[in-house]
């Protein structure tokens, strides 16, 4: 193995760690009033080097006491140490300025690669929750991975602690502090630990992939049944593993971020014209190509995701002048906006990869979590009959035969279930929607029966095909049979969807999100059919057991 040596900046560390033994929880404020502002520390903290080795197990152990700290700002986020506010004595640190969910304070942790860690912190917020989570890339893809979350208050510091163990091929390792809600956050001793014996790795692992040329084939395998496919991202072409995989697995692709709105909006042309893109927002392509080339060079069939969608959309399309915090734009331009968008797409795809795309989920995730309809910036500028719009909109130029769909998560739940059939069924009276996409992103613990059920239900009540477009099973098992559990599991759900076809519901396809466990977007809960180095686990055998025996 190789042992760098201590560093002083590790020695640093140490000393600081061994000074701050204690956590709080739940102690009284300490006196907001008295506040005083020792520095503006939003641009400090270049020279932080914890990428270095050492004999000894690195240790980030910070009580905020000394001139900076150790954390470095996160996207707008600006930083003070802040007398009178610790959770014991001293300091405490005040993270402010927050634009965004994920803005926060961040320690590089690199020098935990192939580690498991132990994280501990206490945080007080306005926010009802702040988050610690580690952030890590795998062959270009990048995860976001939750610690711990604790609840918090504004009068009084919370302690809470996590586990996490950080695969020994990861690049950009990042532990941060973040809250879905942006008031202020103060963080006082905060530690990152090793948990167990250190294992230094300098640089993240190189794989040795699987001989993967013998593997039975799921796209042949279930040729008589549904289209099988998987998510792909520019790092799925460039990789010959992956890439070979992908063609012997699979006859269709969705690509996992690049076909959204975030990527497709042109923020830089739109904004320097406003006046001729008011109702027609730019939009630019090129990054799609490749992904699409090797679909259609690869006989491969596309699933278009996604046009209209809460998430991974700019905010600026929502405001009239396209400034984010002026005026929200109003319904008749919006509705410009959408149809523009959407005709856009349509027209570029149709004329640059004729019959390529199949299908398109028009409308993603637009029923709420808790109930009702997502209060999307879709649904305040537009009002509740945005998703029929999409859908017109989407019929008017889509090409003749692309199947239209909608798209949510939890889907199977009853509760979410009787929301999505009530704004879905005047679309299907429009005959505008095509199909129902279940994303199906589950885990071992979820009821195959009644997830079947609602399957069969969107069919019957809508009287439209049915879709698997983001399947991934993660499992919280964390015992030595996790694996056949997951297989077991997939297989059971694969012969009950094979059954449903067999009986006449129209199913026609089948996408896994993702090829393996490392480039998955949930890389911890390994929901996957292939291992990181994308030998077979149970799950695909499992897959490829339920084609066999029907
Ligand atoms: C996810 C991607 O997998 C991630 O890489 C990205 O960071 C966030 O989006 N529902 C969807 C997908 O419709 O587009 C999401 O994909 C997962 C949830």
């Amino acid at each position: 193995m190789n042992i760098k040596k201590l560093s002083a900046l590790t020695a640093c560390i140490l000393l600081i760690s061994s000074l701050t033994a204690c956590t709080v929880t739940d102690t009284d404020d300490p006196g907001a009033e008295n506040t005083v502002l020792k520095e503006d520390l939003s641009v400090v903290n270049e020279n932080t080097d914890l990428t270095k080795g050492s004999d000894a197990a690195p240790s980030i152990s910070e009580n905020f006491d000394g001139l900076e700290p150790l954390a470095k700002k996160r996207g707008s986020a600006l930083m003070k140490l802040m007398d009178d506010q610790a959770a014991s004595d001293g300091k405490a640190l005040m993270i402010y300025n927050r634009k965004e969910a994920w803005n926060g304070a961040e320690y590089n942790a690199d020098v935990y690669r192939g580690n498991e860690i132990e994280v501990s912190g206490s945080f007080r917020s306005a926010n009802p929750a702040v988050r610690v989570s580690i952030q890590f890339t795998i062959y270009g893809n990048t995860s976001y991975n939750m610690v711990f979350s604790v609840d918090t208050n504004e009068s009084s510091y919370t302690q809470g602690s996590g586990r996490y163990i950080i695969p020994a091929n990861a690049e950009n390792i990042i532990v941060y502090i973040e809250s879905d809600n942006l008031e202020d956050i103060y963080a006082d001793n905060f530690s990152v630990n090793v948990a167990g014996e250190y294992k230094y790795y300098a640089e993240a692992e190189a794989l040795v992939f699987a001989d993967t040329s013998d593997y039975p084939s799921l796209k042949e395998k279930y040729g008589d049944h549904f289209l099988i496919g998987t998510a792909i991202s520019p790092t799925s072409i460039d990789t010959p593993e992956y890439s070979a995989l992908i063609k012997a697995q699979f006859n269709s692709v969705t690509l996992e971020n690049d076909m959204k709105p975030e990527g497709i909006l042109d923020h830089n042309k739109t904004v320097a014209d406003k006046e001729k893109y008011m109702e027609c927002p730019a939009l630019k392509f090129d990054h799609l190509k490749a992904e699409l080339d090797f679909a259609r060079d690869n006989g491969m069939t596309v699933r278009g995701h996604t046009l209209v969608w809460h998430s991974q959309t700019p905010d600026w399309i929502f405001y009239k002048d396209y400034d984010v915090g002026g005026e929200l734009a109003d319904r008749e331009l919006m509705l410009a906006r959408m149809e523009n968008y959407i005709k856009g797409v349509m027209e570029w795809t149709n004329e640059n990869y004729p019959g390529l795309i199949s299908a398109w989920d028009v409308v993603n995730e637009a029923a709420a979590d808790s109930g009702g309809m997502r209060e999307s910036l879709w649904y305040k500028t537009i009002g509740d009959d945005y998703i029929g719009k999409a859908f017109e909109f989407a019929r008017k130029y889509a090409p003749d035969g692309t199947k239209l769909f909608y798209n949510d998560y939890n889907s199977y739940m009853a509760g979410k279930q009787s929301v999505i059939l009530d704004f879905l069924r005047p679309v299907a009276e429009a005959g505008n929607i095509d199909g129902v996409g279940m994303q199906s992103h589950i885990n071992t613990d979820i009821n195959q029966i009644i997830y079947m059920t609602a399957l069969k239900k969107y069919h019957e009540e809508l009287g439209v095909e049915i879709q698997i477009t983001e399947l991934d099973i993660g499992t919280n098992i964390k015992n030595d049979s996790w694996q056949d559990i997951q297989g077991e599991y997939y297989k059971s759900y694969m012969q009950k969807l094979t059954e449903l076809e067999n009986s006449g519901v129209p199913i026609t396809s089948v996408t896994l999100w993702g090829l393996s466990d490392a480039v998955s977007w949930k890389a911890s809960e390994c929901p996957l059919v292939f291992n990181a180095d994308l030998s077979r686990k149970p799950a695909f055998d499992g897959m490829i057991a339920a084609a066999e025996q029907e």
